[in-house]
Formats: structure tokens, C-alpha cells, sequence
């Protein structure tokens, strides 16, 4: 697997679209699981800014190579979040995108300063960091484009496939990106290799944890991998993490969907009642309403 940047900046553009049958979203059923997990996936796409917000205050921003690619990257994971959304709404799903993007950020509140305080201050402190969210990354972008292949599987939704399978071939390159670089940093530095095992064990959570409750990621975990597929799946998520140096044998994703079925175990509604009762709509936060947020204001204000 080979990643050239320059090509990439060259290459990096919007998501094609050209030739989607929009027009025939709505003439396929999706089921509540699907529609839970297209919702998670959208506001997940639709975060990446401020996860960018927490990369720049770190030693990230000294490499020219690496702010390159978070340039376009973040450009590329714009049109996934706005693709899902109008794939959703064509379904018959109505929100307003960008209400809803600002009711998720204002929600985090005081934990995201904090998240960006405790990630800038542990960048500063130690220099080997870097591999951390270069893994995190690799881990993140994988994760992703597996979730996206089990969902077209769950589906079976023609239109929702041709959407995925362009979304994957991008998720793809930014897999390859973050893998060669944690590689590239990892390889021969054995203090590296510690600390990114270390954060790696202790402080990693599975993509759109914190945007989400532990309950949401649950409830997506089971949805999509609680199968014999969906658990090999995992395991080769981790296989291939596992080949970065250091990381030797890793359990991160099959280690989630055991967690989640043993909180299941314990209440067999979990995870499951979110799906059931649709609970997919964001509320707006109690404080501070989003024109106090943004500055946007209504028409005629
Ligand atoms: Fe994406
Ligand atoms: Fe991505």
C-alpha cells in the first residue's frame, strides 16, 4: 500500500456524484437499524472539523506534508457529510444540515475546550504523540470504511451502495495516508511504539465516541458487526493495525463489540431501544441557542 502526497494534492477533489440515482432513494425501504446508523455516520463525516480543531493545536502543524493532507482531507470528508445528509433528506427524512451540525457541536460544550486543552498540552509533552493520532487515524479511517461496506451489506439499498462505494474509495486513501506515516513514524523508534501502545490501550475509543454516548456506539457496534461477518471483520481491522510496528497482536475493534455485548448482556435493550424508538433526531442544546453560537441569525432579525 503506497501513498503519494503529491499525487494526492493533485488528485484530492469533491466527491463524484455524477450518475447517483437520487431520484430513487426514496423507492427503496431502509430499516430503523440503517437509518440509526446513516444518521451516526452523517454527524461523524460532519465532525471532522473541529477533530481537525484538535490536530492543529498539536505538533501536527509543524509538518508541511501532513497539513497538506489534512487540507484536502477535510475538504473530501465535507462531501461525505453533505451527501449523507442529502440522501437522508431525499429519503424523507427532514432536518435542516446545518442546525443540525451546530445543535451536535454546541452539545459538547465545555468537554470538546477541555479535549482540545488535554490533546495540545499532551502533544507538547511528548514529542513521540504524533504517532498517536497518526494510529488513531489509521484506526478512525478503517473503521470507517468497513462500517460503510457492512452498512451497504445490512441495506441492500442500491442507491445507498453506489454512495458508500464512492465515499469508500476516498476513505481508502486516507487510510493509506495515516497507516504510511504512523508506519514511517513508528519504525525503528521503540519509545514511539511504547507510548502509542500505551495511549493506544488506555485511551482509545472506537470513531464517534464523545460525539456520541456509549450507548449510540453500542447500538451501532451490534447493529452492523454482531455477525459472524461483522466480528471477522473487526478482527481484520485489528489484524492490520496490528502490523504497525509495535502494535504487535492489538485488540481494539473486536475488544468494542465484546464490550458492547457484555453491557447488552446486562440489559438487553441497550443499544437496541435507541434503534427501536428512532432516536436519531439531535436536541437542540439547553443553553446558549445556535444563533448565539454562530452569529447566524434568521431572516427578517
Ligand atoms: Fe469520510
Ligand atoms: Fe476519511
Amino acid at each position: 500500500m503506497s501513498f503519494s502526497i503529491e499525487r494526492y494534492k493533485e488528485e484530492s477533489k469533491k466527491l463524484d456524484t455524477a450518475g447517483v440515482a437520487w431520484d430513487t432513494v426514496a423507492e427503496h425501504r431502509l430499516s430503523r437499524g440503517d437509518l440509526f446508523c446513516l444518521h451516526y455516520m452523517m454527524d461523524i463525516e460532519n465532525h471532522v472539523p473541529l477533530y481537525l480543531s484538535h490536530l492543529l493545536v498539536t505538533r501536527a502543524c509543524m509538518d508541511p506534508i501532513l497539513t497538506a493532507f489534512l487540507a484536502c482531507w477535510n475538504y473530501e470528508e465535507l462531501w461525505h457529510g453533505e451527501n449523507l445528509g442529502k440522501f437522508l433528506n431525499l429519503y424523507g427524512i427532514e432536518f435542516d444540515t446545518q442546525d443540525r451540525i451546530a445543535n451536535v457541536r454546541a452539545n459538547l460544550g465545555f468537554q470538546n475546550s477541555v479535549s482540545i486543552l488535554s490533546t495540545m498540552a499532551g502533544s507538547w509533552l511528548l514529542k513521540d504523540f504524533s504517532a498517536v493520532y497518526l494510529s488513531i487515524g489509521a484506526i478512525n479511517e478503517l473503521t470507517t470504511l468497513t462500517g460503510y461496506g457492512a452498512l451497504i451489506r445490512k441495506s441492500g439499498h442500491p442507491v445507498l451502495k453506489d454512495l458508500l462505494g464512492r465515499i469508500i474509495k476516498d476513505e481508502r486513501r486516507h487510510f493509506a495516508f495515516y497507516f504510511n506515516s504512523a508506519k514511517e513514524w513508528l519504525s525503528g523508534n521503540e519509545k514511539a511504539q511504547r507510548v502509542d501502545r500505551w495511549m493506544l490501550d488506555r485511551v482509545w475509543v472506537p470513531v464517534g465516541k464523545g460525539v456520541k454516548t456509549q450507548e449510540e456506539v453500542d447500538a451501532l457496534a451490534v447493529y452492523l458487526f454482531d455477525d459472524e461477518q461483522g466480528e471477522e471483520e473487526l478482527l481484520e481491522v485489528d489484524a492490520k493495525i496490528g502490523k504497525l510496528p509495535g502494535l504487535e497482536g492489538i485488540k481494539l475493534m473486536s475488544k468494542a463489540l465484546y464490550e458492547a455485548r457484555e453491557r447488552m448482556g446486562r440489559n438487553p435493550s441497550w443499544g437496541q431501544r435507541l434503534i427501536d424508538n428512532e432516536a436519531w433526531a439531535v436536541a437542540p442544546p439547553k443553553k446558549s441557542p445556535i444563533g448565539a453560537l454562530t452569529t447566524r441569525r434568521a431572516a427578517g432579525d
